[in-house]
């Protein structure tokens, strides 16, 4: 029989069609398939940098350390550094009395969260990279990272920037000071009084006695200061740090005058609940705390009043004439990294939060058995950011030793080989001392055996 003529010529059009369509569907395979290969062929210049930086990454040191491009070379290859307390040319050997450290803030609880992101993390950089003072902002700033900066603290919701300045330093450290000259009054007849509450971040105190001037002065602890008038407050710089170090309380200004430097290390949701974003006039954040990152030595200022903020571009400027543009770069890729993957799998507040999470509540439970020690009460807060009510993960355990006998608390963990930091160098007592929950997992897990072994000690005296 034969077909209606119609259905005959659809057909015939529709196999045109099909045939149009596959055909186009391959030389377009083909056409990015050719683009994609022949720049991949094109790949020159960074094939050789690459494969060296690949073949140092994959040298094995047994999951204790790691070997550097940089590092000393031994056979004309970096050797392993190894954590501390591990040795040998591979670092697989556990020293046996070796102490505990528990000292610095060496945010390397990051490390392996980079590891993990290999791929989408590491950048390149020509001979050539940005080789002039200059770039793309004003004031040796790069304004793409300016602008991710804001972007990554509106996503995170921990920090207000809009209508405010920012500016970049060589870590936090270097802002610190310039903040402290940028608040300074200019032409007062007394020095500007800087103070902090106890227990504080010992390098405000440092720093403000190396630069001591006929500016500013270090004038000791907030409660020294209470009852100083509103009209003297003028005269007053006060560090607010926030969550603190050394115990990872959310603070206020005691003082509540014009002049406070919020410094906002911590405030980040690895290491504390986030209930609002800060607000305040002068906040100081660091790319060491956030993505780990301490050696490149990056922190930024974000500024409400504009000749504060002109006052410490001029300090930048006489002083370092801004941060290295190699370290702007890398901080992009993290930060753009960070953006990308934040609230999934392979977010960094993800990770971060349950490694410190995890550490403290062990920790926690250890000294919970103790009468001889306690920890800092914190509780769990509801967090902007995760959006409940999270458990705490703050970056240093706040130790006291309770014992009458017991003054020396940073001696008392020495004798059980567990390394501290003195609480008198926050200027609180010696029955305090402060413990790192953020370096490595080898730092850590023997710094929980020690301490297991010391507090069962207490079992064995008790009876
Ligand atoms: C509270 C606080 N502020 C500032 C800093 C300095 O950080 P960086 O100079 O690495 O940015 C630290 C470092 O531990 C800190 O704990």
């Amino acid at each position: 029989m034969e077909e209606p003529k119609g259905r005959g010529g659809d057909r015939v059009h529709g196999f045109k069609f099909l045939l149009l369509f596959f055909s186009s569907l391959f030389l377009n395979v083909f056409f990015f398939s050719y683009l994609f290969l022949s720049r991949r062929t094109h790949l020159g210049w960074s094939r050789a940098a690459a494969a060296e930086a690949e073949l140092v990454a994959a040298i094995s040191c047994s999951g204790h350390g790691r070997a550097y491009l940089d590092g000393i070379l031994v056979d004309g290859l970096p050797t392993c550094e190894c954590n501390t307390c591990y040795s040998g040319a591979n670092c697989s050997q556990l020293l046996p009395d070796c102490s505990a450290d528990g000292d610095s803030g060496d945010p390397l609880f990051l490390e392996p969260y980079w590891q993990q992101h290999a791929a989408s993390s590491a950048v390149v950089f020509s001979g050539w990279h940005r080789m002039s003072y200059r770039t793309t902002g004003d004031n040796f700033i790069s304004l793409e990272l300016e602008r991710h900066i804001r972007l990554l603290h509106e996503a995170v919701g921990n920090a207000v920037t809009d209508g405010r300045l920012i500016i970049f330093g060589s870590g936090s450290t270097q802002l610190l000071n310039a903040l402290v000259y940028a608040l300074s009054p200019e032409n007062a007849s007394t020095p500007a009084s800087v103070v902090a509450t106890a227990p504080y971040y010992a390098l405000y105190k440092m720093q403000t006695e190396v630069f001591d001037s006929r500016e500013y002065e270090w004038k000791g602890i907030t409660s020294k200061w209470l009852n100083t008038s509103v009209s003297s407050m003028q005269n007053f710089i006060e560090f607010v740090t926030s969550p603190n170090n050394p115990d990872g309380f959310l603070l206020q200004s005691v003082l509540g005058g014009p002049n406070i430097i919020y410094d906002h290390a911590y405030y980040w949701p690895h290491y504390t609940a986030i209930p609002a974003p800060a607000d305040e006039d002068v906040m100081i954040f660091t790319d060491s705390k956030l993505s780990g990152h301490a050696s490149s030595r990056f922190g930024w200022a974000v500024i409400k009043d504009e000749k504060v903020y002109r006052k410490a571009i001029n300090y930048m400027q006489v002083n370092t004439m801004g941060v290295s543009r190699d370290t702007q770069l890398r901080v992009l890729k993290l930060i753009k990294m960070m953006l990308a993957e934040m609230r999934g799998e392979g977010g960094i507040f993800e990770f971060g939060y349950k490694t410190i999470a995890e550490r403290w509540s062990k920790l926690s439970k250890v000294i919970s058995s103790s009468n001889r020690f306690s920890l800092q009460q914190l509780s769990p807060q509801y967090c902007t950011y995760f959006k409940r009510i999270r458990n705490p993960s703050p970056a240093y355990a706040w130790f006291k030793c309770e014992m009458e006998q017991d003054v020396d608390c940073s001696a008392v963990l020495s004798e059980a080989r567990i390394i501290s930091r003195p609480g008198t160098v926050f200027e609180a007592s010696s029955r305090y001392a402060r413990l790192s929950l953020i370096k490595t997992r080898d730092d850590f897990d023997l710094l929980l055996r020690r301490m297991e072994a010391l507090v069962s000690k207490e079992d064995v005296a008790s009876f």
